[in-house]
């Protein structure tokens, strides 16, 4: 009788996109130079066919907008194809295991990228994925997100590696990735999050072992935190699968809306990021989105240069 392959198969070594922690310095300085190039190549007209012949898989178990739409527009401008199933319909985990998925998939596409509700599912994907996988959000991280924000930032200011992000809200996947992104290039970070929101103890024990030197602060007091923010960034109270706790998110968080008030205590050239979709009225107010002040929808358009830049590099 055939014995029943439960372990990963050797397959050569390949690189994933888990979270940021996995990436130096230089290799993030590198991506978002290559996507700076990308995005004034793509303004001029003049994408160059970098994904020819390859076929991108996005496999998502949460609904998506900018994600879902900047990768496939991507792959589709450098002369790729991408192809999209919602999680459900393609039976990730349901109709067939995680790692028989991983495998079989492996056979028809370059590169994946994976939308899920629990985060292990991309590293239990991942591991049995000889193509490279890439999280594409995550309730731990969502590393695409923090490369476009740093690609945002850099483009905002010229001494952008001494501005000091202030992100004021839930310390969650967007948080998280920031925070690791910020860490690597040795830009300053805060979070302010009521109690219980902040930075969890395994996150940060990771951090404080990987990135030693990193300046990461956490207060209870929005405030302090506009205060010292050249960038103030937030995202929704309740994410992507807390919906039953949105009502107790809601007052929990109340006293940390982005709001003009708070964002007038910020530095006069501060500027207002947010990864949307942004719950108006909640975590930040009209007159803040729509300010002079707010880059969010540069922020998203530059999803897809730095994605574009990741997938000619992990495709290379
Ligand atoms: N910021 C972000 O990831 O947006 P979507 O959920 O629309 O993809
Ligand atoms: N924290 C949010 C980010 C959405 C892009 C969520 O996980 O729903």
């Amino acid at each position: 009788m055939m014995k029943t392959k439960t372990r990963a198969a050797k397959t050569p070594a390949v690189r994933h996109v888990l979270d940021l922690f996995d990436f130096t310095a230089e290799e993030i300085e590198h991506l978002l130079e290559r996507a700076a190039k990308l995005k004034k190549a793509h303004h001029r007209q003049a994408d160059k066919p970098l994904l020819q012949r390859r076929v991108v898989g996005l496999i998502f178990e949460k609904p998506s907008l900018r994600t879902r739409v900047s990768f496939q527009a991507a792959v589709a401008q450098l002369g790729g194809t991408s192809l999209f199933m919602a999680g459900n319909e393609a039976g990730l985990g349901v109709r067939e295991t995680v790692a028989d998925f991983a495998r079989t998939l492996a056979n028809y596409v370059d590169a994946v990228v994976l939308r899920v509700f629990r985060h292990q599912t991309v590293v239990d994907f991942a591991a049995f994925s000889s193509v490279p996988v890439i999280n594409g959000l995550s309730d731990y991280s969502h590393p695409c997100q923090a490369l476009g924000d740093l690609l945002t930032m850099r483009q905002t200011f010229k001494d952008w590696h001494k501005r000091t992000v202030a992100f004021i809200g839930d310390g969650n996947n967007v948080a998280r990735s920031l925070a690791v992104g910020c860490g690597k290039l040795g830009i300053p970070f805060i979070l302010a999050a009521p109690d219980g929101y902040g930075f969890d103890e395994p996150f940060l024990e990771e951090f404080r072992e990987r990135l030693p030197d990193a300046r990461l602060e956490q207060t209870q007091d929005p405030k302090e935190a506009a205060a010292a923010g050249d960038f103030i960034y937030t995202d929704v109270w309740a994410s992507m699968g807390q919906e039953d706790e949105r009502e107790q998110r809601r007052k929990s968080f109340a006293s940390f809306q982005v709001n003009g008030n708070l964002l007038a205590l910020a530095p006069p050239d501060a500027r207002f990021m947010h990864c949307l979709p942004a719950h108006r009225g909640e975590e930040v107010t009209d007159d803040v989105v729509d300010s002079e002040r707010s880059i969010v929808f540069a922020q998203a358009g530059n999803r897809m240069h730095a994605q574009k830049a990741l997938l000619a590099w992990l495709l290379r």
